[in-house]
């Protein structure tokens, strides 16, 4: 069986959660393409050949869910060919027997235009940055909410503004607002969603 659900969302909306959710409730196999991104953006040297050789171990290293690997990958993904380089990849996982999750930018959009179910994945920004300060440690973190506040702007704005793909909703995506939803309310719609279109 083909059948792709596209998620995409700004950074740490729960798209990550989501889609893990999502794939287990159905078995559906889930790639996070944030992680392509970011092996490519902490890899250093020049991006396109990181992007054109990118291997297992480089998106196995425990790096990569670093504040600087989600700002290194933010500036190798408006390079239209480092996005070239990861786009077959992507298309093949999603449209892969048995279906699959797909979790990013541009799933929707440009990857899997075709994906039968899109969620558009949000929060308010001050709610996304506590939270990704909460799993950075919160109190105890070394950063503060208001740094993590403005790192996760400074990363939405680049990624809404390029020319290549930028983030944004597909047409026909279903908005999904996680703001006040507890994780477990929140996948459970999400589930809902492809249980319908299943
Ligand atoms: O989702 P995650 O925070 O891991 O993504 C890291 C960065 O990779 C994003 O801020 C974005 O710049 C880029 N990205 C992208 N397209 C995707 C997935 C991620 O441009 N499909």
């Amino acid at each position: 069986m083909i059948f792709t659900v596209a998620i995409d969302g700004p950074a740490a909306a729960g798209k990550g959660t989501i889609s893990r959710a999502v794939a287990e409730a159905f078995g559906f196999a889930h790639l996070d393409t944030g992680a392509l991104y970011r092996a490519v953006g902490v890899k250093g040297g020049d991006p396109v050949l990181a992007a054109q050789t990118l291997s297992p171990a480089d998106l196995a290293r425990d790096d990569l869910r670093t504040l600087e690997a989600g700002q290194a990958a933010s500036r190798v993904a408006v390079i239209p060919e480092v996005r070239a380089a990861l786009l077959a990849f992507q298309r093949r996982f999603a449209r892969r027997d048995g279906g699959a999750v797909l979790d990013g930018r541009d799933i929707g959009t440009v990857i899997c235009p075709e994906a039968e179910v899109k969620l558009f994945v949000t929060a308010s920004a001050l709610v996304r940055a506590r939270r990704r300060w909460l799993e950075l440690g919160g109190d105890a973190a070394e950063r503060s909410l208001e740094d993590v506040l403005a790192e996760v702007q400074e990363r939405d704005a680049r990624d809404m503004n390029r020319t290549d793909a930028p983030l944004k909703p597909a047409a026909d995506a279903l908005m999904l607002d996680t703001s006040e939803l507890t994780v477990e309310a929140a996948t459970a719609r999400a589930v809902a969603q492809v249980q319908a279109r299943l």
